[in-house]
């Protein structure tokens, strides 16, 4: 074991006001040598922010940045401007927009129909954990699928509760068609409690 590996920070509530840190602990643990980054932002803000920090860190990694996937507001909604996202592109990241891991089609079932499937069963048990660790292995299997973090080498994977970030996390990605095979490795940041402080 490396010096910080395996060290967990706990945040007493869930929500927004935790990017900063989120973020500050994801780049400790980068720093330690992992290369790749898959972060969840909708509208960019949480992406903006890393960029600024790993740009005052002089750090280079391979950043790629999930967002909602189109119509997730409305009918061909985009949650994030598109000059935006060409800022991010031009900072370097990989922005990614598709197919949610943890609901899919299944989402079009259960609102059409009502009930539930196993994928929603599987996005609620993970919630447990919190909304942003579910996002971590939601946004890491989307990363995967489309080819822009390898299966074979553990990345981190940083989401939150709506908005901004609070969960880090190292895993090590699958595919949507082994999902199974996915591993978390290390807790790096979570909330205590899963609820937004009021
Ligand atoms: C693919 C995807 C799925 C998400 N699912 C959830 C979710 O189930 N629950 C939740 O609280 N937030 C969810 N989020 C929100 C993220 O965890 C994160 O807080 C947000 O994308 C940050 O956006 P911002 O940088 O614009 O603030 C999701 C985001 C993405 C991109």
């Amino acid at each position: 074991m490396k010096m910080g590996e395996n060290v967990t920070e706990y945040f007493e509530f869930a929500g927004v006001k935790n990017t900063e840190n989120t973020l500050k602990y994801a780049i400790e643990r980068a720093k330690l040598g992992i290369s790749d980054i898959v972060v969840a932002s909708s509208y960019g803000e949480t992406a903006k922010m890393l960029f600024d920090m790993l740009e005052k860190e002089n750090l280079n990694v391979n950043v790629v940045v999930v967002t909602y996937h189109q119509g997730f507001s409305g009918p061909d909604v985009v949650a994030m401007p598109e000059n935006v996202k060409k800022d991010l592109e031009k900072r370097g990241a990989t922005v990614f927009s598709g197919t949610h891991a943890l609901s899919g089609v299944e989402r079009g079932i259960s609102k059409r129909f009502g009930g539930y499937g196993p994928v929603e069963v599987i996005a609620q048990t993970l919630k447990t954990l919190g909304q942003g660790v579910k996002v971590c292995y939601e946004v890491t299997v989307m990363a995967a699928d489309a080819g822009l973090v390898s299966t074979k080498k553990e990345i981190i994977a940083i989401g939150g509760s709506s908005r901004g970030a609070d969960s880090a996390v190292v895993i090590r990605p699958s595919n949507m068609n082994t999902f199974f095979d996915i591993e978390l490795r290390e807790l790096i940041c979570m909330p205590k409690n899963k609820k937004k402080h009021e």
